[in-house]
């Protein structure tokens, strides 16, 4: 069985997640949406809020998890006994950072990060502008889920 770890903070998940959490669920037989706990001063949404619209935005896709960890990445693969994680890639700015992370992430545990390429209709996007948008009453609807863009639409 092949299962992957997909991680990320989620704050709050955006469409451009969701693709790349779609296409990682049609081609693993499992995918683990593993949402970090702790993302310090720059979070918006608490833990129990993202992991709520991961479930919401998700229901659709039979084999996703969703699960939450604190510290290392790699130690949650490990407790898991899952060895890929996946990474969506938006732009050539994305690459170094996520290049570190994932050789050091190899380095650390017995891990290979796969990444997948955003689809290009979503390469702009990021959970930091979407909430910016919103904070100031701009239109996300086609950025985030419904669910999303209502949650958002409360916190202004
Ligand atoms: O959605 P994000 O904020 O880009 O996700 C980043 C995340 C959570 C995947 C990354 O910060 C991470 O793996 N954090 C866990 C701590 C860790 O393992 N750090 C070492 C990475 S090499």
């Amino acid at each position: 069985m092949t299962v992957a770890v997909c991680p990320g903070s989620f704050d709050p998940v955006t469409n451009g997640h969701l693709d790349v959490i779609e296409r990682a669920a049609s081609r693993f037989d499992t995918v683990i949406l593993a949402c970090t706990q702790n993302i310090g001063k720059k979070g918006m949404l608490d833990l129990d809020e993202r992991i709520g619209l991961l479930e919401a935005c998700t229901s659709h896709l039979s084999n996703v998890e969703i699960a939450s960890f604190d510290g290392l990445l790699v130690d949650f693969c490990r407790a898991r006994g899952v060895g890929v994680i996946i990474k969506g890639l938006r732009a050539v700015s994305d690459f170094e950072y996520e290049l570190q992370m994932a050789q050091m992430n190899g380095r650390l545990g017995d891990v290979e990060t796969l990444f997948l390429t955003t689809s290009p209709v979503y390469s702009f996007l990021s959970s930091s502008l979407v909430k910016e948008v919103a904070r100031f009453g701009g239109d996300v609807s086609d950025f985030v889920p419904e669910v999303v863009a209502d949650r958002l639409a409360r916190t202004q």
